[in-house]
């Protein structure tokens, strides 16, 4: 790779240890994936490190390693970076029926990402979508790990972003730049294969599975080619967005779509293939959509313990629709009914009193928590939960998956989610 002379000192050593590793990890990157050179990048998201390879054990140990040697010596990050979200709200642990013995487990696992990350001016938003609370400007270069914030930035922002690891995120932030391949080059961005809707769909009245389910039946069909969706309604929110994004990483590895119209570089079909033809072109239609919700209703009973909303984090705009969908009703006491944002968010639905109207209607709004993939999928089967509820095709996969098939999953709608909190039952 050709580096400029700040970066050929930062690898010789002469700016300390951690970036002279960080630098040496880019390079080996950038060399892998055919990189001529780094691009200076504007801001970077980070993840705890232990999170990715919990719980303890090895490789968790290798993970704590890496990131010390990244960042030894270093005192600042070079550039704004955001914390993704973490296992559990150490505040709402009693409330969610966590016992103490994990909480115990985990809470140190917190207090070094404090340590770690705080410490050197990270942003405490423990948030998988810090899109909801930062501006990320068309044609940013940015480092990042977690696959929503990858796909929203690209998809939405016109941001430019690869789907990272932990360690590389990380030696983004600390170094401030990124290796320029993959979709930070124009080249690498042009969708692939067309999603056009059948006749039997009215995406003008998609409810957030239905968005969810979309993106779940696009990714397995798509595996590794940028999906262009055609024919969605131009009203999409942040939150429809949000949740047709999503699955894309769940079912295949892809880093962007293009929605002709929202997407900054897709303001037409010819546009968003970057003047080609598209390679494929899928018809989706009831049937297709309804194959995604099979897959991810694993619960053969309509009983459950937990009502999980929130993956990826809430957005203002829909913790707002959830406190009206409760107001003037009680949760179950049988369920758990909880609900998951940002630190940032959190401070400010507590000021606007949602999350008050939630917990008075007997709801829970955790901030900076992974709301189940990572608390159900790692302990489901110690914490002997057997159902839990979502709205959210990524957490219904994940706590599958991570639980070994243990605890199953009911998927649907927030307004189906908020009517099984009220009834106890699905
Ligand atoms: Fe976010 Fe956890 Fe879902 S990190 S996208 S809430 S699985």
């Amino acid at each position: 790779m050709k580096l400029t002379a700040r970066e050929e000192d930062i690898l010789a050593g002469k700016c300390g240890k951690g970036r002279k590793k960080s630098m040496e990890l880019l390079v080996a990157v950038g060399e892998v994936f055919g990189a001529e050179n780094m691009v200076p990048a504007s801001s970077s998201h980070l993840v705890i490190p232990e999170i990715q390879l919990f719980p303890k054990g090895k490789e968790a140990e290798w993970g704590m390693e890496i990131t010390r040697k990244l960042i030894d010596g270093v005192e600042k990050f070079a550039i704004p970076a955001t914390i993704n979200a973490f296992v559990l709200d150490l505040e709402k642990a009693e409330v969610l029926n966590i016992p103490a013995k994990f909480v115990d487990d985990i809470r140190p696992i917190f207090e070094s990402s404090q340590k770690i990350y705080e410490a050197k001016g990270a942003i405490p938003n423990y948030s998988c979508t810090p899109f909801f609370d930062f501006f990320y400007r068309q044609g940013d270069h940015l480092g990042g790990a977690e696959s929503i914030q990858v796909l929203f930035n690209n998809s939405v922002n016109g941001a430019r972003v690869n789907r990272e690891t932990g360690p590389t995120s990380l030696a983004v932030a600390v170094t401030g730049v990124t290796p320029n391949y993959g979709l930070h080059l124009t080249r690498n961005r042009a969708g692939q294969i067309l999603f056009e809707l059948g006749d039997d769909l009215d995406a003008g009245a998609f409810t957030d599975a239905d968005y969810n389910a979309l993106g779940y039946f696009a990714g397995r069909a798509a595996v590794e080619k940028i999906p262009v969706f055609k024919g969605l309604p131009d009203t999409m929110n942040e939150i429809d967005l949000k949740y047709l994004c999503v699955p894309l990483a769940v079912t295949a590895g892809i880093a962007m779509i293009h929605v002709v119209g929202v997407t900054p570089e897709a303001p037409t079909l010819e546009a968003a293939f970057g003047g080609k033809r598209p390679e494929e072109v899928m018809v989706v239609g009831r049937k297709e959509l309804q194959s995604s919700y099979e897959r991810l209703n694993t619960a053969r009973t309509n009983y459950l313990e937990y009502i999980a909303l929130g993956c990826p984090h809430c957005s203002i705009r829909e913790l707002r629709e959830i406190a009206q969908l409760l107001r003037g009703r009680k949760v179950n006491h049988n369920v758990v009914l909880f609900v998951a944002t940002s630190t940032i968010k959190y401070e400010l639905a507590k000021r606007m009193g949602l999350v008050k109207e939630i917990e008075d209607a007997g709801g829970v709004v955790v901030k900076g928590m992974c709301p189940g993939a990572s608390i159900f999928g790692r302990y489901g089967q110690e914490l002997e939960v057997t159902a839990v509820a979502t709205n959210s095709s990524k957490n219904a996969h994940y706590i599958g998956a991570h639980s070994g098939g243990h605890v199953k999953t009911l998927f649907g709608s927030k307004e189906q989610c908020i009517e099984a909190a009220i009834a106890g039952k699905w």
